[in-house]
């Protein structure tokens, strides 16, 4: 029946019928993909590691009892004796500063280990605290991991004790021995921390840091290790806290060698033609010195939030000591102020002004609809990014917040890369209503932060990438009030 009043429809219809259920069952246009990463990119360690932003170390050990920075090794394990050391309360600090990775210095210079070392006589095991049963290392793994916090260890290679120092196979094996207690006995060690100091007297030793960290990646999987020279992160090159206004993340390995000076401007810049990705990381002190003193006093706040913008705010992350003291208790005039100073941090970017506004940008990969849209930077979403569809001629890419409430005031102004890709831009520039307020900006990478001479309101805040490696990829673009400054 159907076919039969099918064939009595003149052919043109017959025709334009057929051709219009045809058009209407076409699928939809298939997305585009996310464009080619540009190497090297970080590791899946690497990368939870940098969105920390900021962590924890704590300086504890012989030193604490005896007001000195740097232990002699031959201090009596007698001395150590914290009257109510509870790892608990450190970690309480930590949490105070939204911190969720912690460093403990298991042991430093002056050889004096934390934990009950079998190579050693000199180590908590030899002290009166708790009769020599103690294990600060366990103590402050299980209160970490009670709260959810990874851990971190930092195992002294200058030992100024141990007679095997200064004997290379000797010491090496004493520091393997150790480096294995500390990376089987003590559950999941997120970071391990090394550095290259040495004794005057012993400038012939040599650390076998390879062997170390084939060790290190063996027993600890998805372990970042930290050095001069990483193989995962690296020293930012000082210990203020503060990144160079160029930070890369990306870095020639093989040019760096650790304990080596001269290199100190090549790691604080990195290097845009870099083979490998190791992130800086910055460490510095709430306090002048690295371990507690009586009469030392935590940083003002607003010296601490200097320094976020420094770091944090330059591609880095933020390795801040707080240093326990003899009761083995963190100072509660410490945990005060990294109170003040995650509220401070709070206070500033939970609120975003270029949330939800328009964002246009010179040209969109896929077009309108499709996933890399310029509204991905003012989304709150960290993992959508916006790109452009092309290389673009003249004056290179840009990107512009539009229709801002010009009531709004701000003076901060934030720039996120999409990392995981690969960091990407080498130059920039920042407007404001057409005004240019950053002339010369280098790098961006995970978080760039801008602190603006004053507050202003504005319509239009662009952002023009004048060179990068590849496609620029942005992640984020903020705008945010602070009034601490
Ligand atoms: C250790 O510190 C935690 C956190 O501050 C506290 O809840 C706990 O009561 C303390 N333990 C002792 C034995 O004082
Ligand atoms: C130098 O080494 C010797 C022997 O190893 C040691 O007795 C002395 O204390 C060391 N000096 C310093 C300054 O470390
Ligand atoms: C260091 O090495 C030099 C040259 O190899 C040697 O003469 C010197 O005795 C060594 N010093 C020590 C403390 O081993
Ligand atoms: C780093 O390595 C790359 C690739 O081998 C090279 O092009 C670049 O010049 C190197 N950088 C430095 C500072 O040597
Ligand atoms: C260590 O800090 C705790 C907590 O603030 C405090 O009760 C204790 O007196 C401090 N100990 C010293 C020696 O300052
Ligand atoms: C920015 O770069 C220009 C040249 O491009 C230079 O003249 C100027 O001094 C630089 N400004 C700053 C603040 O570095």
């Amino acid at each position: 029946m159907r076919a039969t009043i099918w064939n009595s429809l003149p052919l043109f219809l017959q025709l334009l019928l057929q051709f219009t259920v045809l058009s209407l069952s076409k699928p939809p246009p298939l997305p585009l993909p996310p464009p080619l990463p540009v190497l090297p990119v970080p590791t899946a360690s690497q990368l939870k590691w940098q969105r920390r932003e900021i962590i924890m170390f704590y300086h504890f050990g012989v030193n604490t009892f005896t007001n000195s920075e740097w232990g002699t090794g031959h201090e009596s394990p007698l001395i150590f004796n914290p009257t109510a050391l509870n790892t608990s309360q450190w970690i309480t600090a930590a949490t105070a500063a939204g911190v969720s990775l912690v460093i403990l210095t298991a042991k430093h210079h002056d050889g004096f280990c934390l934990w009950p070392s079998r190579y050693t006589h000199h180590s908590v095991a030899h002290s009166p605290w708790m009769d020599g049963n103690g294990d600060v290392v366990r103590d402050f793994v299980t209160a970490a991991s009670s709260s959810g916090t990874d851990v971190g260890l930092y195992l002294s290679p200058w030992d100024r004790h141990d007679r095997t120092y200064g004997h290379d196979v000797a010491y090496n094996e004493h520091y393997l021995g150790q480096l294995y207690e500390l990376l089987t006995n003590y559950g999941k060690i997120s970071e391990i921390w090394f550095d290259g100091a040495k004794g005057a007297n012993a400038t012939n030793m040599t650390y076998n840091f390879q062997d170390w960290f084939g060790m290190t990646k063996q027993l600890q999987g998805s372990i970042n290790i930290f050095s001069d020279a990483g193989p995962d992160l690296r020293w930012v090159g000082d210990e203020t806290g503060a990144a160079g206004e160029t930070s890369w993340s990306l870095i020639n390995r093989t040019r760096l060698r650790i304990g080596d000076a001269s290199l100190e401007s090549y790691l604080i810049a990195g290097d845009p033609r870099g083979a490998d990705w190791v992130p800086p990381e910055c460490d510095v002190s709430i306090r002048p010195g690295w371990f507690w003193h009586e009469d030392e006093k935590p940083k003002p706040l607003n010296q601490l939030l200097d320094i976020y913008y420094k770091s944090v705010g330059r591609n880095c992350v933020l390795l801040l000591n707080v240093p326990p003291n003899k009761t083995g208790l963190v100072s509660d005039g410490d945990i005060q102020r990294l109170r003040e100073f995650r509220l401070a941090i709070d206070t500033i970017f939970n609120h975003d002004i270029a949330g939800g506004s328009v964002v246009k940008a010179s040209s969109e990969r896929g077009g309108k609809w499709g996933a890399f849209t310029a509204n991905n930077v003012a989304d709150g979403e960290a993992g959508t990014y916006w790109t452009p569809a092309k290389e673009e001629k003249k004056g290179g890419f840009w990107i512009e917040l539009r229709g801002l409430n010009p009531r709004s005031k701000f003076n901060v102004v934030r720039i996120e890369e999409a990392i995981w890709m690969g960091q990407r831009i080498r130059r920039h520039r920042v407007y404001v209503d057409g005004h240019v307020v950053v002339r010369n900006g280098t790098t961006v990478g995970h978080k760039r932060l801008y602190r603006l001479r004053r507050p202003v309101a504005a319509r239009r805040v662009r952002i023009r990438i004048l060179k990068s490696r590849g496609p620029p990829l942005l992640s984020a673009l903020g705008l945010h009030f602070d009034p601490y400054g």
